[in-house]
């Protein structure tokens, strides 16, 4: 039997649609894929078929990665999981439209050395946990594991023989200006460790960065993108909304005399498995040169889904609606933090993602 080359894998996943005004996704027939399936399906002879048991690669652990070298205590101290439940409606409606993304490979191996730069961080360590789970070999690089992105130290030998590489590092709580020399510094240091070997550099922005000006949190990620989209390593760049996990902490972040102050914009969370799906399989398919955007299922307005997050979790604190409150030290319009064009959309609601917290 032919084995299914990573082009069919990739097409299986994105051959889905929206149903029109509905908040569910539709399979097409010949050819689907559940987003929140655990493993990737299989592609033989243009049929689709469940995933083969084991992993792929021999070095490869479900669940698990390969340890770097250097690699000290790893970190999985980033825990932001809610707990309650909740009955409560939210306000719901659908914009967003199937991605038009459909890379095209041939054949590659089933098994890819991939380091993740931030993999001991939140998303990081989910993404190469996929990675071993799908069967390749993921190396978690970070402060922790001995690489320092600032510096350069550690990174050309963790890149040695590395096919891949997603960035998700990220650094909080610097000035501006810091905060942009970090991700300039370290994204150059990256790309330029990446160069003479890695055939396709992944990296993880927010959705809207680019029209929020004003955040220098976000400006700082627009230069990080800039810089890869003018390197001369292949790349696709992650657009992702904010994640269901991160609820609390951002609530937390905008609370002002106990009181969150939220403004009454268009919000497209998504559950965090469903971004690390997108993360790990656009890594195993063929540099896209452009973006990718991927949000939640549904679409609320922000300072309903916070009240409503909030109540779920026994948190008495009022939302307040404040059309000039700030998030990530800027205002906000309608659309700021939405996809405005096509974007893949999570499978995980926030009600059903309530449920299993
Ligand atoms: N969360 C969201 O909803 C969301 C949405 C869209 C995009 N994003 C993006 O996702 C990315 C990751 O976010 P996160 O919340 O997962 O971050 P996080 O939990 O804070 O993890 C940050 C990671 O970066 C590593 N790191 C920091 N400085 C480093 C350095 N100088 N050298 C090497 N590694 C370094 C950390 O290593 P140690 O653990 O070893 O210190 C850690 O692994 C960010 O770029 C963010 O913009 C997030």
């Amino acid at each position: 039997m032919r084995a299914p080359s990573i082009e069919w894998r990739l097409r299986c996943w994105f051959a889905r649609r929206p149903t029109l005004g509905g908040d569910r996704w539709v399979e097409e027939p010949a050819c689907s894929v559940n987003i929140a399936a655990p493993q990737v399906w299989r592609a033989v002879d243009g049929e689709c078929l469940p995933p083969l048991q084991g992993p792929a690669c021999p070095g490869a652990l479900p669940g698990n990665a390969r340890s770097f070298a250097r690699r000290t205590e790893s970190s999985h101290r980033h825990e932001h999981a809610p707990h309650a439940g909740s009955d409560q409606l939210l306000t719901a409606s659908v914009s967003s439209h199937r991605s038009s993304v459909s890379p095209s490979s041939s054949d590659k191996e089933d098994c890819l050395l991939i380091v993740v730069v931030g993999g001991t961080g939140f998303i990081g360590s989910r993404v190469v946990a996929k990675l071993g789970e799908d069967g390749h070999e993921a190396v978690a690089a970070s402060l922790s594991t001995g690489v320092n992105t600032m510096t350069g130290e550690g990174l050309a030998d963790v890149l040695a023989g590395a096919a891949v590489v997603i960035d998700v590092s990220n650094v909080q709580g610097l000035q501006d200006a810091e905060m942009l020399e970090y991700f300039e510094t370290s994204t150059r240091n990256v790309l330029a460790a990446a160069a003479p070997g890695v055939r396709h550099y992944v990296a993880l922005s927010v959705v809207g960065c680019d029209r929020l000006p004003d955040s220098g949190y976000l400006r700082a990620k627009v230069a990080q993108a800039d810089l890869i989209e003018n390197s001369a390593v292949p790349y696709s760049l992650v657009y992702a909304t904010e994640a269901f996990e991160f609820i609390p902490g951002i609530a937390d972040s905008v609370t002002e005399g106990g009181a969150v102050r939220i403004a009454p914009v268009r919000f497209q969370p998504l559950a965090i498995d469903d971004l690390v799906q997108v993360i790990a399989r656009t890594a195993v398919g063929s540099p896209l040169n452009g973006r990718v955007e991927v949000a939640g299922p549904e679409q609320y307005r922000m300072d309903e889904f916070f009240r409503t997050a909030l109540a779920a979790r026994d948190d008495s604190r009022e939302v307040i609606t404040d059309k000039h409150a700030r998030f990530f030290g800027t205002e906000l319009s309608e659309q700021s933090l939405v996809p405005v064009g096509e974007a893949i959309l999570g499978e995980v609601t926030y009600r059903e993602w309530l449920a299993a917290h």
